[in-house]
């Protein structure tokens, strides 16, 4: 996590360094920081919390000159402090890092025992520190710091300034993304290449171990071995533009509704709307596949759940789904055949990329289902399956995760085609119902007004409950997900059914529960799941379809989805689910696009 941004420029650096920081605080927004080289040496500002604490200190003392780096912090080692703040300062160094130092208190230990004092409870400085020590040894910089990067462990992407050499800047990247930006008669290293966006859209990314040494017109790229390498340099479309609100009061209130074109955009990408068929991209091809391995995190892998469902209903292709952070730990024996595919909506999360990587260590073929088209993932997998959500920038993610699950209803639609489990007639109808759902999602907005009249109760609730069944159980998962992530509120999701091996017992009448349960062949059972919290005064809400809403009880609030097929319920339903969430993170007043201690990406294990 964290977010970096490098600039050796012609004009002043310093507003840029904040406007590119803006564009990074997805990536973290405990801390903010700036180090520019002007005129008297290298100067710095740091501040704890947003960035614009940051713009208001440097209101009052700017800081001077066209060279500079800058970061914004998700805090992994020490608080959110401004000492902890980067950038980190020894001797001649100034360094930015997003990543963790797996052996820095190994080589914190060692530093101390020469006299190193350190300000901060990083790993960070360590490096900052181990780099002027090879400095101080008389190493020129690229030399110092290739002998720093062989003493570090870990993950990691920097950007650094050396007191004395004020027209260079040294980055390096291993495991977190890093990338080199060409200007015009300046040169920039970002995160990403929404980092450099309002300046270049021509830009490399550097490779796995590969460091640099840029000046206003050149980089220097260098493999892990120290031999100068070249990395192909691409026209990127990160628009310039800072995605904005528009007419809503946050990003997640505009994504919610974003969908409809989120979803559509997505399905034209996997349906062919005259044929009527599925379309796959290059090199995938269903009939060869016996297994399908899905690896994601949070959000994305309850998309997958979904998916599972999906591909196995569908297309009668056996799935195996893993939390990416313990998918390599459980070292499954690797089937032939198997299809290995990661869903990410930044294509940078951290352990999915781990994932990534043993799978086709593993020598499975390996398909990316990513937002982030340039992602390391997307780089990295044998198949990208983009998804079109556009810059999805609220924190909770909605419309990359109903984009996942449409894209991933298509690709099961085609996997069923390619195994002979669809007939052509089949797919047509399937196809058909598919299209309709961007049209579905719209329709559901209308339950907006009966969602936000159920917020002020609902935000007094210290525990909510969510279940359902079938793929509505990882509805409910991701239900419970949303509104703790947004308005701290303890929130659980279960398959109905498990309700009565152990969660029953936390019901009572101060603990809301949310049904997600549209009518169907699952229906009946969920009531009598739902009748049993009911019987212990769990006051209910059930998301339902107006056939559902006919058989509720009494006494339970109920809110109506448009009536729509089994096959896209997941899409519809989920704008209930994130719209309950938005309402009462706002009734509580919280910060609703940047909760408390999370960040977009999480690009550390
Ligand atoms: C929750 C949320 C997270 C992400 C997870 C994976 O709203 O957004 O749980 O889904 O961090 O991120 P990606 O999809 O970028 O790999």
């Amino acid at each position: 996590m964290c977010g970096i941004i490098g600039i050796v420029g012609r004009s002043p650096v310093q507003d840029r360094l904040i406007e590119s920081l803006k564009r990074l605080e997805y990536r973290g927004y405990d801390s903010a920081g700036i180090a520019v080289y002007g005129p008297n040496g290298v100067a710095r500002c740091r501040a704890s919390g947003k960035i614009r604490a940051l713009e208001s200190k440097l209101s009052e003392h700017p800081l001077e000159g066209t060279i500079g780096i800058g970061h914004t912090r998700w805090a992994t080692h020490g608080g959110p402090t401004e000492a902890n703040a980067h950038p980190h300062r020894v001797g001649r160094v100034s360094l930015v890092h997003n990543g963790i130092i797996e052996n820095y208190a190994e080589l914190k230990a060692e530093l101390a025992t020469k006299g190193a004092i350190f300000e901060s409870e990083t790993d960070t400085e360590v490096i900052a520190h181990v780099l002027n020590a090879a400095l101080e040894a008389g190493l020129a910089p690229l030399d110092a710091l290739k002998a720093t990067l062989d003493k570090l462990t870990g993950a990691f992407a920097l950007a650094v300034l050396i007191e004395g050499e004020d027209s260079l800047m040294l980055g390096a990247r291993r495991g977190s993304p890093l990338v080199v930006g060409y200007g015009d008669g300046e040169m920039f290293l970002g995160s990403d290449a929404l980092a450099v966006g309002p300046f270049t859209s021509k830009i490399a990314y550097l490779d796995e171990g590969d460091f640099v040494a840029i000046d206003h017109t050149t980089a220097r790229i260098f493999n892990s071995e120290g031999h100068p390498v070249t990395r192909q340099i691409r026209i990127v479309a990160a628009s310039a533009a800072l995605v904005e609100k528009g007419n809503y009061r946050h990003f997640m209130e505009k994504e919610i509704h974003d969908q409809p074109e989120s979803c559509g955009h997505t399905l034209s990408a996997y349906l062919n709307p005259v044929t009527g068929k599925a379309i796959l991209p290059p090199g995938l091809d269903f009939a060869k596949i016996t297994r399908l391995q899905i690896v994601a995190c949070g959000t994305a892998y309850y998309a997958g759940l979904i998916g599972r469902y999906l591909f196995e209903s569908i297309a009668r292709l056996p799935v195996d789904i893993d939390v990416a952070s313990e998918f390599r730990y459980r070292e499954p024996p690797v089937t032939p055949g198997t299809l290995a595919m990661v869903i990410s909506q930044s294509g940078e999360t951290a352990d999915t990329l781990a994932g990534l990587r043993w799978c086709k260590s593993q020598g499975m073929v390996t398909a990316a289902l990513v937002n982030v088209h340039e992602s390391t993932m997307a780089r990295e997998a044998d198949i990208v399956l983009p998804t079109h959500a556009g810059p999805e920038i609220g924190v909770a993610s909605t419309k990359a995760f109903t984009s996942q699950v449409a894209a991933l209803t298509a690709l099961a639609i085609a996997a069923g085609v390619a195994r002979g489990h669809v007939s052509p007639d089949d797919e047509l109808h399937l196809t058909r119902v598919l299209l309709e759902s961007p049209r579905l999602i719209s329709a559901a907005f209308q339950m907006e007004d009966a969602i936000r009249s159920l917020a002020p109760e609902l935000a007094k609730a210290r525990d909510v409950l969510y279940f359902g069944r079938g793929s509505m159980s990882a509805l409910a998962l991701e239900g419970a997900l949303k509104l703790k992530e947004i308005s701290y509120i303890h929130a659980e999701g279960y398959a109905a059914g498990e309700l009565k091996h152990g969660p029953i017992a936390l019901i009572d009448e101060s603990t809301p529960v949310i049904v997600i349960a549209p009518s169907g062949p699952l229906f009946e059972k969920t009531m009598s799941n739902m009748s049993e919290v009911m019987a212990r005064g769990g006051p209910i809400i059930l998301i339902t379809d107006a056939a559902g809403g006919r058989q509720a009880p009494a006494g339970i609030k109920v809110l109506i989805a448009p009536d729509c097929d089994a096959l896209v319920a997941p899409l519809v339903f989920s704008v209930p689910i994130q719209m309950l969430a938005y309402y009462v993170a706002v009734q509580k007043g919280a910060d609703v696009d940047q909760p408390r201690n999370l960040a977009k990406s999480v690009t550390v294990e």
